[in-house]
């Protein structure tokens, strides 16, 4: 059992006590971002005369060893150390002795871990952003390809009004680039850096936080030390910023699931992305989906969990806080597979266009545009909806569309149709008429795919 903090103590700690209280099963994820964290501010502390140079080149090729070793396998992180802080700094002393003694030289494990957990957090927002990027460029593609391919709109689940799929594909690309947006903002927010509050109340050591934060392409440093050891805000936002990421994608999951049911056929999941059941041959199951949907749970459960961890603690650190990163690695990674999961099935799915332009043409999809025709031919539009109904009836009984009514049959119900109603009905008017900014139409939808790429290229990954 490796420890910082020996001098104090009479008794050894329990071991039970020792491993409830470690951390290095986990944190030692983050050993790099630790080991860049430390050359950082050895090199500050040079700069300010508080350690030599040849102490400070000497501290940086260690710790550049030490990086080295564990990425090429040679160097395990075992459980003998109590957390990743120790591991790092104990076998700079393995290495170069007494100057790795100096590593710690104003700083404690409170601004540390604070400091390793965002640039962890940083570069895993970079990571979301970069994988949120590609769903947007999937559904972009989806998006150009699809601008007539018609399919039924859903209200309440049930057939309300043609659309396409380009414009039910940019509805999720509208929401997967707001999550891009919570994104920015939260790097925004949270790039500033806590390194130099040292327990709680900063050090007497002439540090120059500003230096330090440059060093690590910070914005700046944090401006209260207290605050600086115990804010765990963006990772609450984070969480939060993930569920709704989630929840996005538990959505699309749903209407897979349902456009891949026998009943719609709408889809064909790519056998790469779907499963087969160990009973019934004849299935093909939308599993990924599915899974999708049921990890949005896990996410959200972390939220909830941070937001309870952080509640009731008094300012400064206290070791509650280290619960914040099982929570958040496990999200984080959740996240991060679902969303390049969803983003291969996508990519590789099938779409029926005829079987989603049948389904439209059968479920009275164009009820509306019929009830607009007696409108614009002076019926006013309560009595032009009584009209449509009746005809809307007539048909069920007759199993036929709208459009598969006689001149007579209309005639009968209304006097008003005449041969152009079956033009004004068609799917292709019914959708192609619809051309406010942000609706289905053609011209709209063109419309939108530009303003989309002109998006795409002014925002880079961050
Ligand atoms: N493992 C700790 C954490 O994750 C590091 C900070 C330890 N600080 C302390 N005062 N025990 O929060």
């Amino acid at each position: 059992m490796a420890q910082l903090w020996g001098g104090r103590f009479t008794k050894e700690t329990d071991k039970l006590v020792y491993n409830f209280n470690a951390s290095i099963t986990f944190d030692k994820r983050f050993y790099e971002q630790d080991i860049r964290g430390s050359i950082a501010h050895v090199t500050m502390l040079a700069s300010q005369g508080i350690l030599t140079e040849e102490e400070k080149t000497q501290i940086i090729e260690g710790l550049e060893g030490i990086r080295r070793d564990v990425e090429n396998g040679i160097l395990e992180i075992t459980e003998e150390y109590e957390d990743i802080h120790s591991f790092v700094e104990a076998n700079l002393i393995d290495r170069i002795g007494d100057a790795g003694k100096k590593l710690h030289t104003g700083r404690s494990r409170n601004d540390q871990v604070a400091l390793d957990m965002k640039l962890y957090t940083r570069d895993e927002i970079r990571e979301l952003d970069g994988l949120l990027r590609e769903m947007l460029e999937v559904l972009l593609k989806l998006m150009r390809e699809n601008t007539e391919t018609y399919m039924p709109g859903f209200t309440h689940l049930q057939k309300a009004q043609p659309i396409t799929l380009a414009h039910h594909m940019g509805a999720y690309f509208e929401m997967f680039k707001r999550d891009r947006s919570r994104m920015k903002d939260i790097y925004t927010r949270m790039n500033y850096c806590p390194l130099g509050a040292g327990a709680l109340a900063g050090t007497t050591y002439p540090l120059d936080r500003e230096y330090t934060a440059e060093l690590l392409d910070f914005a700046g440093p944090t401006l209260n030390s207290m605050d600086s050891v115990s804010d765990r805000d963006y990772l609450i936002e984070l969480l939060s910023a993930m569920s709704t990421i989630m929840m996005h994608l538990s959505r699309f999951s749903e209407e897979v699931i349902i456009w891949n049911s026998n009943e719609y056929k709408f889809v064909e999941i790519d056998d790469a992305y779907s499963t087969g059941s160990s009973i019934m041959p004849q299935k093909k199951n939308p599993d990924i989906a599915e899974l999708v949907r049921g990890k949005t749970g896990r996410v959200y459960g972390a939220l909830m969990s941070l937001l309870t961890t952080m509640k009731g603690i008094p300012l400064a650190y206290n070791k509650d806080m280290q619960e914040d990163k099982e929570l958040v690695f496990d999200a984080i990674d959740t996240t991060k597979g679902c969303l390049a999961l969803f983003t291969g099935m996508l990519r590789t799915m099938k779409f029926n266009g005829d079987r989603m332009e049948e389904s439209a043409k059968h479920g009275f999809t164009n009820a509306t545009d019929a009830a607009d025709y007696l409108v614009k031919h002076g019926v006013p539009f309560r009595d032009a909806h009584g009209i449509v109904g009746k005809l809307v009836l007539y048909c069920l009984e007759k199993k036929i569309a709208l459009d598969d009514m006689t001149m007579e049959e209309f005639k009968a119900v209304s006097p008003v149709f005449e041969e152009d109603i079956y033009d004004a009905i068609s799917m292709k008017t019914c959708v192609e008429t619809r051309n406010t900014l942000g609706a289905p139409g053609k011209a709209a939808m063109d419309k939108v795919i530009v303003m989309e790429t002109q998006y795409m290229e002014e925002n880079p990954q961050i």
